[in-house]
């Protein structure tokens, strides 16, 4: 089958994403075409910011990927102060981004609960327009996701990190902190209460292939997800999956097949939010503007004050790691504009397939 026929099909068999994402060449350039033309068709060709705030590098979990994990003793744990916080956002409220994202390591302890709930109010008291409000902060319960959602959040984001059950295992320790099951039931709990809901995998990993990937985009289709985080895997030295650096491809692929996967992603649910992941940066000076360009729409400059980012350090060569929240989003802004998209100051840049969803059922 050739690929321009492939490209203009409305749905994918599992074998035909697999096609979509060995492409190279000639073809490479089509798709990641699509994936941009798709992109200006349906969502337009402008940029929402998310002004990115990393409130804690503390963490329960222990996944064996990445640099904060608890096992990771080199690293000084920190917490934002409120007033820390509130500055971030006002900065993003005066720069028009007109929403945040707050993210943090996992924990389910009650102290860290009541304060994200304590910020989330204070926020929401602090300003008198309406700002958009991610939290990234894993599994909690219903009860805790409903009061944060009172409190003022309204959009979640959740990665799966892969759908194939036996690589979880690999990239994950292997005991009820790190339970597949219950990370699904979390973002099932999440879109049931009404969150626009975000997910996500890593790309790249080691044992990871693209029968993995293919099922990855058919679950993000099947869950019905309203935006997806998904970027490349990129390895950290003081972290269990290190050991495994020989299996990776050399970065200029996983950047290449990072950016299949969001062209391949735009093509098949045009309507959705898809983040050009800060990761892409990391192996690539310009890995976000080629998301961009392949069909992204969604950009998060970080906001978390300078001394604490070499704290917050997932990966490898995180970039804007010695940077001023003014330095990072001047520069971005160029970035941004320099692909030809424009920047949606002042819009919170809702997930037009949640919005859509949203009026239908409203309407039923
Ligand atoms: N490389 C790329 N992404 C990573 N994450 C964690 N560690 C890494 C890594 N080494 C991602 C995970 C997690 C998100 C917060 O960061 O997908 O969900
Ligand atoms: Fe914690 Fe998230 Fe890192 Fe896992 S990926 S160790 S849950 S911060």
């Amino acid at each position: 089958m050739n690929l321009q026929h492939l490209l203009n099909k409305e749905s994918w068999s599992k074998d035909e994403l697999i096609m979509l994402l060995s492409c190279k060449d000639h073809d490479l350039q089509l798709l990641l075409q699509k994936g941009l033309e798709t992109k200006a068709k349906y969502v337009g060709r402008k940029v929402y910011l998310r002004g990115l705030i990393e409130l804690s590098n503390t963490c329960a979990k222990n996944c064996l990927y990445c640099g904060i994990r608890c096992g990771n003793l080199q690293i000084e744990r920190y917490f934002l102060s409120d007033e820390e916080v509130l500055n971030a956002v006002d900065f993003a409220v005066e720069h028009n981004f007109a929403s945040i994202v707050m993210q943090s390591g996992e924990r389910t302890d009650k102290a860290f609960t009541d304060r994200v709930t304590s910020l989330l109010q204070k926020i929401k008291q602090r300003h008198n327009q309406p700002i958009g409000i991610t939290l990234s902060m894993g599994e909690q319960t219903e009860e805790v996701y409903r009061r944060w959602m009172d409190a003022g959040a309204n959009r979640y984001l959740l990665r799966i990190e892969s759908t194939n059950l036996d690589l979880y295992h690999k990239i994950h320790p292997n005991d009820s902190l790190h339970n597949y099951q219950k990370r699904l039931d979390s973002l099932s709990l999440l879109k049931k209460l009404g969150y626009q809901t975000g997910t996500g995998v890593m790309i790249g990993l080691p044992f990871q292939t693209l029968d993995d990937l293919a099922d990855d985009l058919l679950f993000f289709k099947e869950f019905d997800v309203d935006m997806i985080g998904m970027g490349p895997y990129v390895e950290h030295p003081d972290t269990p999956l290190f050991e495994y650096q020989s299996l990776l491809q050399p970065k200029e692929q996983r950047l290449e097949l990072a950016l299949k996967m969001i062209a391949v992603l735009r093509i098949m649910m045009p309507e959705i939010n898809i983040a050009a992941a800060t990761a892409l940066q990391s192996l690539d000076d310009l890995g976000r503007e080629k998301a961009l360009l392949a069909g992204a729409n969604v950009v998060m400059p970080n906001l978390t004050p300078e001394k604490y980012r070499e704290g917050y350090k997932l990966y490898e060569n995180k970039p804007g790691t010695h940077e001023e929240a003014h330095d990072t989003t001047a520069a971005l802004e160029r970035r941004i504009l320099s692909v030809g998209d424009t920047i949606a100051y002042g819009e919170q840049g809702d997930s037009k397939h949640f919005t859509f969803k949203k009026t239908n059922y409203n309407l039923s």
